[in-house]
Protein backbone atom coordinates (compact mmCIF):
# COMPACT_ATOMS: atom_id res chain seq x y z
CA UNK A 1 0.00 0.00 0.00
CA UNK A 2 1.45 3.40 -0.79
CA UNK A 3 1.43 6.17 2.03
CA UNK A 4 -0.57 9.06 -0.01
CA UNK A 5 1.08 11.79 1.58
CA UNK A 6 4.53 10.58 0.05
CA UNK A 7 2.64 11.16 -3.22
CA UNK A 8 5.37 8.66 -5.00
CA UNK A 9 8.18 11.07 -3.95
CA UNK A 10 7.33 13.45 -6.50
CA UNK A 11 9.50 16.23 -6.69
CA UNK A 12 7.77 19.56 -4.84
CA UNK A 13 9.41 22.30 -7.85
CA UNK A 14 7.66 24.97 -6.14
CA UNK A 15 9.09 24.46 -3.03
CA UNK A 16 12.70 24.24 -4.85
CA UNK A 17 11.56 27.39 -6.74
CA UNK A 18 11.26 29.63 -3.28
CA UNK A 19 14.35 27.95 -1.69
CA UNK A 20 16.88 29.27 -4.40
CA UNK A 21 18.02 32.71 -3.74
CA UNK A 22 20.65 35.03 -4.97
CA UNK A 23 22.70 33.10 -2.35
CA UNK A 24 22.56 29.70 -4.17
CA UNK A 25 25.49 28.37 -5.69
CA UNK A 26 24.70 24.54 -6.41
CA UNK A 27 21.94 22.32 -6.16
CA UNK A 28 22.61 19.16 -5.16
CA UNK A 29 20.63 16.27 -6.98
CA UNK A 30 20.40 12.63 -6.80
CA UNK A 31 19.10 10.11 -8.81
CA UNK A 32 18.23 7.27 -9.03
CA UNK A 33 17.87 8.25 -5.25
CA UNK A 34 18.72 6.50 -1.85
CA UNK A 35 17.10 5.98 0.10
CA UNK A 36 13.39 6.35 -1.77
CA UNK A 37 14.29 4.54 -4.84
CA UNK A 38 12.70 7.11 -7.29
CA UNK A 39 14.13 8.10 -10.64
CA UNK A 40 14.14 11.58 -12.01
CA UNK A 41 12.09 11.82 -15.62
CA UNK A 42 12.79 14.15 -18.11
CA UNK A 43 10.26 16.21 -16.77
CA UNK A 44 11.75 16.64 -13.61
CA UNK A 45 15.43 17.60 -15.48
CA UNK A 46 13.55 20.16 -17.17
CA UNK A 47 11.77 21.93 -14.49
CA UNK A 48 15.65 21.86 -12.77
CA UNK A 49 16.71 23.65 -16.20
CA UNK A 50 13.57 26.13 -15.93
CA UNK A 51 14.44 27.25 -12.24
CA UNK A 52 18.13 27.92 -12.86
CA UNK A 53 17.82 29.39 -16.52
CA UNK A 54 19.70 32.90 -16.56
CA UNK A 55 21.53 32.04 -13.22
CA UNK A 56 24.78 31.45 -11.93
CA UNK A 57 23.88 28.29 -10.37
CA UNK A 58 25.62 24.85 -10.40
CA UNK A 59 24.46 21.39 -10.72
CA UNK A 60 26.05 18.30 -8.56
CA UNK A 61 24.19 15.50 -9.43
CA UNK A 62 25.00 12.57 -7.90
CA UNK A 63 24.24 9.56 -10.02
CA UNK A 64 25.97 6.58 -8.54
CA UNK A 65 23.13 4.13 -8.95
CA UNK A 66 23.03 4.79 -12.73
CA UNK A 67 22.74 1.23 -14.15
CA UNK A 68 19.94 -0.02 -11.61
CA UNK A 69 16.55 0.99 -12.85
CA UNK A 70 13.29 -1.27 -12.75
CA UNK A 71 10.73 -1.60 -14.89
CA UNK A 72 11.98 -0.67 -18.16
CA UNK A 73 12.95 2.43 -16.86
CA UNK A 74 16.13 4.63 -18.14
CA UNK A 75 18.31 6.37 -16.41
CA UNK A 76 18.34 10.50 -17.60
CA UNK A 77 22.10 11.67 -16.93
CA UNK A 78 22.71 15.22 -15.79
CA UNK A 79 25.80 15.67 -18.48
CA UNK A 80 22.99 15.28 -20.90
CA UNK A 81 20.88 18.02 -20.44
CA UNK A 82 21.90 20.84 -22.85
CA UNK A 83 20.07 23.84 -21.19
CA UNK A 84 22.77 23.30 -18.61
CA UNK A 85 25.33 21.01 -19.47
CA UNK A 86 28.41 23.46 -18.97
CA UNK A 87 27.29 24.07 -15.85
CA UNK A 88 26.55 20.36 -14.07
CA UNK A 89 28.98 17.49 -12.73
CA UNK A 90 27.69 14.01 -12.90
CA UNK A 91 29.21 11.57 -10.77
CA UNK A 92 29.08 8.33 -11.00
CA UNK A 93 31.01 4.77 -8.59
CA UNK A 94 31.40 1.32 -9.85
CA UNK A 95 30.32 0.71 -6.58
CA UNK A 96 26.95 0.16 -7.01
CA UNK A 97 26.71 -1.34 -10.22
CA UNK A 98 29.45 -3.82 -9.41
CA UNK A 99 28.85 -5.03 -5.86
CA UNK A 100 31.92 -3.43 -4.38
CA UNK A 101 30.92 -0.31 -2.22
CA UNK A 102 33.95 0.57 0.07
CA UNK A 103 36.05 0.60 -3.26
CA UNK A 104 35.53 3.70 -3.66
CA UNK A 105 36.26 4.01 -7.08
CA UNK A 106 34.28 6.41 -9.46
CA UNK A 107 34.41 8.94 -12.41
CA UNK A 108 32.79 12.25 -13.18
CA UNK A 109 31.14 13.47 -16.19
CA UNK A 110 31.74 17.06 -17.16
CA UNK A 111 32.23 20.06 -19.15
CA UNK A 112 35.96 20.68 -20.02
CA UNK A 113 35.80 23.78 -17.74
CA UNK A 114 34.27 21.71 -15.02
CA UNK A 115 36.22 18.74 -15.36
CA UNK A 116 39.54 20.67 -15.37
CA UNK A 117 38.51 22.36 -11.90
CA UNK A 118 37.40 19.69 -10.66
CA UNK A 119 40.69 18.05 -11.11
CA UNK A 120 42.96 20.67 -9.89
CA UNK A 121 41.19 20.01 -6.67
CA UNK A 122 40.72 16.36 -6.91
CA UNK A 123 44.54 15.72 -7.55
CA UNK A 124 45.06 17.10 -3.76
CA UNK A 125 42.26 15.73 -1.98
CA UNK A 126 42.48 12.06 -2.88
CA UNK A 127 46.01 11.64 -5.42
CA UNK A 128 45.09 8.50 -7.21
CA UNK A 129 43.33 5.60 -6.80
CA UNK A 130 44.68 2.18 -6.71
CA UNK A 131 46.07 0.41 -9.95
CA UNK A 132 45.16 -2.78 -9.25
CA UNK A 133 41.71 -2.08 -8.75
CA UNK A 134 41.20 0.22 -11.57
CA UNK A 135 42.63 -2.70 -13.85
CA UNK A 136 40.36 -5.32 -12.65
CA UNK A 137 37.50 -3.16 -13.14
CA UNK A 138 38.04 -1.61 -16.63
CA UNK A 139 38.65 -6.11 -17.57
CA UNK A 140 35.41 -6.37 -15.81
CA UNK A 141 33.66 -3.43 -17.68
CA UNK A 142 34.18 -5.54 -21.00
CA UNK A 143 31.64 -7.84 -19.80
CA UNK A 144 29.41 -6.08 -17.95
CA UNK A 145 25.74 -6.22 -18.90
CA UNK A 146 23.87 -3.32 -16.42
CA UNK A 147 20.45 -4.38 -18.00
CA UNK A 148 21.16 -8.26 -16.93
CA UNK A 149 22.48 -6.48 -13.15
CA UNK A 150 19.41 -3.99 -13.03
CA UNK A 151 16.96 -7.27 -13.72
CA UNK A 152 18.86 -9.44 -10.94
CA UNK A 153 18.26 -6.67 -8.65
CA UNK A 154 14.33 -6.33 -9.60
CA UNK A 155 13.96 -9.74 -9.43
CA UNK A 156 15.27 -9.15 -5.65
CA UNK A 157 13.12 -6.19 -5.02
CA UNK A 158 10.15 -8.37 -5.75
CA UNK A 159 10.93 -11.14 -3.90
CA UNK A 160 11.40 -8.74 -1.00
CA UNK A 161 8.12 -6.78 -1.83
CA UNK A 162 6.53 -10.52 -2.30
CA UNK A 163 7.96 -11.50 0.93
CA UNK A 164 6.61 -8.57 3.16
CA UNK A 165 3.31 -8.77 1.65
CA UNK A 166 0.92 -10.37 4.39
CA UNK A 167 3.72 -8.74 7.20
CA UNK A 168 2.39 -5.51 9.63
CA UNK A 169 4.76 -3.56 7.43
CA UNK A 170 3.33 -0.96 4.97
CA UNK A 171 4.77 -0.74 1.82
CA UNK A 172 5.64 3.16 0.94
CA UNK A 173 6.18 3.58 -3.37
CA UNK A 174 7.83 0.75 -5.22
CA UNK A 175 11.30 1.20 -5.65
CA UNK A 176 11.69 2.07 -9.16
CA UNK A 177 15.49 2.19 -9.00
CA UNK A 178 18.93 1.28 -6.51
CA UNK A 179 18.59 -1.56 -4.06
CA UNK A 180 16.42 0.00 -1.60
CA UNK A 181 13.08 0.17 -0.93
CA UNK A 182 11.09 1.70 2.31
CA UNK A 183 8.52 0.43 4.47
CA UNK A 184 6.02 2.17 7.87
CA UNK A 185 6.37 -0.19 10.40
CA UNK A 186 3.84 2.19 12.54
CA UNK A 187 1.08 -0.83 12.77
CA UNK A 188 4.08 -2.89 14.83
CA UNK A 189 5.78 -0.51 16.97
CA UNK A 190 5.75 2.78 18.45
CA UNK A 191 9.12 3.07 18.89
CA UNK A 192 11.08 5.99 16.91
CA UNK A 193 12.99 4.81 13.96
CA UNK A 194 16.08 4.82 15.60
CA UNK A 195 15.00 2.86 17.88
CA UNK A 196 13.10 0.72 15.90
CA UNK A 197 16.01 -0.14 13.94
CA UNK A 198 18.21 -0.89 16.80
CA UNK A 199 14.92 -3.28 18.11
CA UNK A 200 14.74 -4.94 15.21
CA UNK A 201 18.51 -5.69 14.84
CA UNK A 202 19.42 -6.59 18.01
CA UNK A 203 15.93 -8.40 18.58
CA UNK A 204 15.52 -10.24 15.46
CA UNK A 205 18.97 -9.70 13.72
CA UNK A 206 17.68 -7.94 10.81
CA UNK A 207 19.06 -4.59 10.18
CA UNK A 208 17.84 -1.78 8.70
CA UNK A 209 18.62 2.26 8.08
CA UNK A 210 16.01 4.93 9.83
CA UNK A 211 14.87 6.99 7.50
CA UNK A 212 16.03 9.86 10.32
CA UNK A 213 19.67 9.24 9.42
CA UNK A 214 19.02 10.98 5.89
CA UNK A 215 18.01 14.04 7.81
CA UNK A 216 19.65 16.89 9.58
CA UNK A 217 17.24 16.12 12.46
CA UNK A 218 15.17 13.28 13.87
CA UNK A 219 12.12 12.86 11.71
CA UNK A 220 8.42 11.24 13.25
CA UNK A 221 7.81 9.06 10.58
CA UNK A 222 8.09 5.45 11.42
CA UNK A 223 10.24 4.67 8.09
CA UNK A 224 13.50 2.66 7.48
CA UNK A 225 15.15 1.67 4.53
CA UNK A 226 15.77 -2.33 3.77
CA UNK A 227 18.66 -3.04 1.58
CA UNK A 228 17.47 -5.89 -1.22
CA UNK A 229 21.22 -6.36 -2.95
CA UNK A 230 21.11 -9.35 -0.27
CA UNK A 231 21.26 -13.37 -1.69
CA UNK A 232 17.99 -14.28 -2.13
CA UNK A 233 18.00 -16.64 0.79
CA UNK A 234 18.94 -13.95 3.14
CA UNK A 235 15.82 -11.60 1.59
CA UNK A 236 13.57 -14.74 2.00
CA UNK A 237 14.59 -15.29 5.73
CA UNK A 238 14.78 -11.56 6.76
CA UNK A 239 10.78 -12.11 5.15
CA UNK A 240 9.81 -14.66 7.03
CA UNK A 241 11.76 -13.12 10.27
CA UNK A 242 9.64 -9.56 9.67
CA UNK A 243 6.07 -11.88 9.03
CA UNK A 244 6.11 -13.00 12.21
CA UNK A 245 7.20 -9.85 14.65
CA UNK A 246 4.32 -8.39 15.64
C1 LIG B 1 23.42 8.39 -3.20
C2 LIG B 1 24.83 7.92 -2.92
N1 LIG B 1 25.85 8.65 -3.40
C3 LIG B 1 27.14 8.26 -3.18
C4 LIG B 1 27.44 7.14 -2.44
C5 LIG B 1 28.89 6.77 -2.26
O1 LIG B 1 29.22 5.76 -3.13
P1 LIG B 1 30.69 5.05 -3.08
O2 LIG B 1 30.84 4.50 -1.69
O3 LIG B 1 30.61 3.95 -4.08
O4 LIG B 1 31.68 6.11 -3.38
C6 LIG B 1 26.41 6.37 -1.90
C7 LIG B 1 26.72 5.19 -1.09
O5 LIG B 1 25.97 4.67 -0.34
C8 LIG B 1 25.07 6.77 -2.15
O6 LIG B 1 24.02 6.06 -1.68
Amino acid sequence: MTLERFNNFDINWEKIQNAVSTKTKAILINTPHNPTGYVWTQHDWDQLAAIIDGKEIYVISDEVYDSIVFDGRQHIPGFLQEPFNNKVISIYSFGKAFHITGWKIGYCVASKAISEAFRSIHQYLTFSVNTPAQYALAKYLQIYDPEEAARMLQAKRDLLINGLHSSGLRQLTTSAGTYFQLYDYSEISNLNDVEFAQWLTVTHKVATIPLSAFYKTPQKDRIVRFCFAKKDEVIEKAAEILRHIS
